[in-house]
């Protein structure tokens, strides 16, 4: 179809961009505008941005920075609620380098106040105009490191999470390192906290320190010499990064709402979680440990999904299974050599289990206790045989097949000295480009133990990469694609991939992607659009109904500085709604939540 006619979203793929190029990049018949950028106001009394006089009240009130997570939620024609997460910062380019140098603690506590959460109200004059902010909207919400989160679950109270300001161990303050989400079937949004451990400086001295990466070293932004709790060798706050790596719900409908951190889905480097209802009204949640040989997990709720009871199913994933997977492969072992190449029987595949981690609220993992299984997860899936994966990082049910999708980012210690070899899940070594596992649930149910799964896709460039696979799509009728990292799906049932890391792999930009799942279309991947330079494809929200898609540019131009800057998105491109509001001498690079839709007729 073409674009503006009803039916299948149709587009021509762009040819992909070199990652010296600083451009925002659609399809031939759509356009492209920032929706909201980096200080923006959020609020009727927010400051103008003023990129040289940052302020940690001013970046309070103001849109973060570097957003992952992206959700639109529709709630009438002309009317919407943007959730985003504002996963990290890059003070190098935020601040002068005067101020880097000297004005040491105004940029740690902007840096703070620029992570978090934000609730914005969009609105818009037509269904086919674009979606603009609300200023002073009555569900605009900033969730900063001062904001309250309460722990559910069994872990919940537990020693572990106890600090001399929490002695209940049941309230933490803030959100950090959050990447990828979603949104559940109730309407709430789930965020995961992935890299916490680079806000913590601690002793490095336990196993579960180790594990997790927490080291006695000084952290890159500095924030211990803010706040002590940031400093895990200061008594009383042992146990302060024992509540960051959670799975947060929060819901966006209620400004005035707790929210809460799910001890029952574990504790890991969550690249998000994503919600499926099973048959039996149990949900499901899928979660990936992005890390170089971690895990993936899922959770099964104890209690049951009833439709229209919103305040019964906001309890669903306090209480519940937990199990990691273990896959196994069916081709033969010798054929797996790491060269990625497809082995004899036609394709990567074989079979796997979900092995109990937490059975009815109980451990299921002999020596630990069920608040050391959720608290320190990676040690008891190391112990429960696991499977080491290629850093998995969003992981996806298919809204319809129920077919759940998991993105392998990359891997480039896989079968390195020391490090596991390749097996059919993760078959090459050094993976440089990463690949996506599909999973079928045993007799389609989405609480089973056990599952079979093949390979979607090996990604790569095939003009210049014998092992690319797509699933037998010819590979030169395909886009080049590297480092799948977020995943969503259109009402027509493809999969849609935005990547993280191609400029180093591939040598191209960062993109969005579409690929086909059924019939002679399945393996197809199309490229939609490409973001500027140095920046990683985050959201994307995909409303093909409107044939609007929304894409979050985040940290472009992260190699350059605030005087030298490799990246002048958005404001040298277009203008933003905002743009009246305040920007000063400043040209960028913003992190922006981006929408691309059809050129006006
Ligand atoms: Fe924040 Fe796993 O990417
Ligand atoms: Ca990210
Ligand atoms: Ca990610
Ligand atoms: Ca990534």
């Amino acid at each position: 179809a073409a674009v503006g006619e009803t039916g299948a979203f149709g587009f021509a793929p762009i040819d992909p961009v070199a990652y010296t190029v600083d451009s925002f990049v659609v399809p031939e018949g759509f356009d492209w505008t920032p929706i909201i950028r980096w200080g923006d106001p959020l609020f009727a009394d927010s400051p103008a941005f003023d990129a040289l006089n940052q302020t940690p009240e001013a970046q309070a009130r103001q849109f973060g920075y570097n957003v992952d997570y992206t959700d639109i939620i529709r709630t009438s024609a002309t009317t919407a609620i943007l959730f985003v997460n504002h996963e990290y910062t890059n003070e190098n380019v935020m601040f002068p380098a005067e101020q880097l140098e000297s004005d040491v603690e105004r940029v740690r506590r902007v840096g703070l106040k620029a992570h978090g959460l934000s609730v914005v109200e969009l609105t818009r004059t037509s269904e086919t105009a674009p979606w603009t902010p609300v200023v002073g909207g009555a569900l605009n919400r900033r969730f900063l490191d001062d904001t309250p989160y309460a722990f559910t679950g069994p872990a919940a109270g537990s020693e572990l999470l106890r600090t001399v300001a929490d002695p209940e161990g049941r309230t933490v303050l803030g959100t950090f390192g959050n990447c990828s989400g979603g949104t559940t079937p109730w309407g709430t949004i789930l965020s995961g906290e992935e890299n916490f451990d680079g806000y913590f400086r601690s002793s490095g001295l336990s196993e579960a320190e180790q594990r997790y990466g927490l080291a006695d070293e000084e952290t890159a932004r500095g924030w211990e010499n803010v706040d002590p709790r940031f400093d895990a060798r200061t008594p009383g706050y042992e146990n302060e990064p024992n509540r960051f790596g959670w799975i947060v719900e929060i819901d966006p409908t209620d400004p005035s709402s707790t929210p809460r951190k799910h001890t029952s889905l574990g504790r890991l480097k969550h690249e998000g979680a994503n919600v499926i209802v099973a048959a039996n009204g149990r949900v499901v949640a899928y979660t990936g440990d992005d890390e170089r040989f971690d895990y993936l997990y899922k959770f099964v709720s104890r209690d049951t999904y009833v439709e229209g009871d919103r305040a019964h199913n906001m309890t669903l994933l306090e209480n519940g299974d937990l199990f990691v997977a273990r896959f196994s492969g069916d081709s033969p072992a010798t054929e797996i050599d790491g060269s990625g190449t497809l082995p004899s029987d036609g394709g990567f595949g074989g079979s796997g289990e979900w092995l109990p981690l937490v059975v009815d609220g109980a451990s299921a993992v002999d020596g630990m206790r069920v608040e050391e299984v959720l608290v320190h997860t990676r040690l008891a899936a190391d112990r429960a045989g696991a499977t080491k994966m290629d850093r998995p990082e969003d992981v996806q049910p298919h809204p319809t097949s129920g077919r759940v999708y998991v993105a392998c980012t990359n891997n480039s210690d896989r079968g390195t000295e020391g490090k596991a070899g390749p097996d059919e899940v993760n078959p090459r070594t050094e993976n440089r480009d990463g690949h996506i596992i599909e999973i079928t649930e045993d007799g389609g149910d989405q609480t089973a133990r056990t599952f079979g799964w093949t390979l979607l896709l090996v990604a790569g460039d095939p003009a210049r990469n014998d092992s690319a696979y797509f699933s037998g799509f010819p590979v030169d009728e395909v886009s080049p694609i590297s480092c799948p990292d977020n995943l969503a799906f259109d009402t027509a049932g493809n999969l849609w991939i935005s990547t993280d890391g191609a400029p180093s792999t591939i040598g191209f930009n960062d993109g969005l992607f579409r690929v086909g799942l059924e019939g002679d279309q399945r393996g197809r991947v199309e490229q939609f659009l490409s973001v500027p330079r140095e920046a990683e494809t985050c959201g994307p929200v995909i409303h093909d109904d409107e044939w609007h898609v929304f894409v979050s540019v985040q940290h472009p131009g992260e190699d350059g500085s605030f005087e030298e800057q490799t990246s002048t998105f958005p404001d040298s491109m277009k203008q933003a709604p905002l743009s009246g509001a305040g920007g000063g001498t400043f040209a960028g690079p913003r992190p922006t939540v981006v929408q691309v839709m059809p050129v006006a007729a």
